[in-house]
């Protein structure tokens, strides 16, 4: 049976003989882990259980936004945690952190940033966190203004950070509506206006280039929260609005982009980038206990978390050094195709009366409806069609969209409640391109004639 990679199984024991070769000054040690004569019984234990999952590994998982790392990610993850490296300091991770350093370097790169002060973190909500914290600093007390379709954190992280948080509305196909952003911010007191490339719901893509053009006139900060788009600067397939909001991406004063999402990266994995290196000394404190091994920048310097994982970043370094960030590479075409899979399953989806596409996805994630009588009706088929699909082993997604998505594309709609309960699909794997007639096969069979 060949489901779940086996590449990882076979390099690592050579790669840890590797490894102890450089402590091989030391007198010899076999460390006495208890319980080890168990171990077994109880890896058993674990092996079965993890067996109640979704299998987001296969491309009939075309769900959420999930996704095993690339081998090499898994590989080099294990390789560090035989070492535990801690990216806090210098005195933790000292190798780890100088891959990290070069690793997010070549981030800042990809969106064309020569300087920049950045880290890894452990997702995009903590990574959005210190972006939103250092905007609060800097103009204290202000508004955090996002779109009603950004992440549901935004909102929390305001609440948390106690900086007032506003949502502004959006157009027909989920983007930030300009207008009402320039009537909000003319009304003042904003301090951050976050602009989402890649909506999660429906990889919606806010208009970048007007936002900052509004910052020239109004002043706020301009966050980019690009968590799940981030990437897709390097496809080669964009619509023009996104092509246009991906190269404005420079311009923003905060970035963030999670390699644990499209980056091909196990959990723990994300990534906060500013383009102006002197939002350090916001960041500015002493910790009795550590930086004394160098006077190098300690990561834990530049970092609201203490303790992070090195492996993390040791993954990350080992993926952008066998699939570089670049344009017309293997890890840009792995985008491009996730793109097309998006677009011929929404060809698909179009083409067939049962089903009403509120509009084309910007990126790789598909929302749909189910064409019935009222919104109450399509919400409820859509439950259907999702609990059908997964007995045939098809794993979709559910979402709540607004009514007003739909205006232009189901005019007779009978609007019985403001929102629809809609199918969605994040097709974040490139074999989905390769699966795309057997997903509508099995989409197709799950749904009422
Ligand atoms: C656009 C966006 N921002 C932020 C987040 C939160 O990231 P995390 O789940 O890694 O904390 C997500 C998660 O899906 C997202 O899609």
């Amino acid at each position: 049976m060949a489901l779940l990679e086996q590449h990882t199984l076979a390099e690592l024991p050579e790669l840890v003989a590797r490894l102890e070769q450089a402590f091989a000054a030391l007198p010899e040690f076999a460390g006495s882990a208890p319980g080890l004569e168990r171990m077994p019984r109880v890896l058993d234990e674990v092996a079965g259980r993890l067996g109640d999952n979704f299998p987001y590994f296969h491309p009939l998982y075309a769900g959420q936004m999930l996704k095993p790392p690339h081998p090499v990610a898994r590989a080099a993850y294990a390789l560090a945690t035989w070492i535990n490296p801690n990216n806090h300091a210098l005195d933790g991770g000292r190798a780890s952190s100088a891959m990290e350093k070069e690793a997010v370097a070549a981030i800042a790169g990809m969106i064309g940033w020569k300087e920049h002060l950045g880290h890894l973190t452990g997702g995009g909500t903590m990574a959005n966190l210190e972006a939103l914290w250092a905007a609060g600093r800097l103009a204290p007390g202000k508004t955090i203004l996002a779109s009603e379709q950004a992440h549901y954190t935004h909102e929390r992280i305001s609440g948390v950070l106690r900086l007032p948080f506003e949502k502004v509305a959006v157009d027909a196909r989920g983007r930030m509506d300009l207008d009402a952003l320039e009537t909000r911010a003319g009304a003042g007191d904003v301090g951050c206006v976050v602009a989402t490339l890649g909506t999660t719901g429906a990889g919606a893509i806010d208009p970048l280039p007007g936002i900052l053009q509004l910052r020239n006139r109004f002043g706020f900060r301009v966050h980019v929260d690009s968590a799940y788009g981030g990437y897709f600067t390097l496809a080669d397939n964009l619509g023009a609005d996104a092509r246009a909001a991906f190269d404005a991406m420079a311009q923003a004063d905060s970035v963030v982009i999670d390699p644990h999402k499209h980056g091909l990266q196990p959990y723990g994995c994300g990534c906060v980038l500013f383009r102006d290196p002197a939002v350090g000394a916001l960041y500015q404190h002493d910790s009795p206990y550590t930086y004394f091994s160098s006077r190098e920048l300690h990561l834990g310097e530049i970092s609201l978390e203490c303790s992070r994982a090195g492996a993390s970043a040791v993954a990350l370094w080992a993926t952008q050094r066998l699939l570089p960030l670049l344009p017309g590479g293997e890890f840009a075409n792995g985008l491009s195709a996730c793109r097309r899979a998006a677009l011929a399953f929404t060809e698909m989806l179009t083409k067939d009366a049962r089903f009403v596409v509120p509009f084309p996805p910007e990126l790789d994630i598909v929302v749909w409806a189910p064409r019935a009588r009222s919104a109450s009706a399509a919400s409820a088929l859509s439950q259907r069609i999702f609990d059908e699909a997964a007995r045939r082993h098809l794993h979709l997604a559910l979402i709540h969209l607004p009514v007003s998505f739909f205006a232009s594309a189901w005019p007779d709609l009978v609007v019985d409640r403001p929102d629809i309960v809609c199918l969605r699909s994040v097709l974040m794997k490139p074999e989905h391109e390769h699966w795309i007639d057997e997903i509508w096969r099995r989409l197709s069979d799950a749904t009422p004639q």
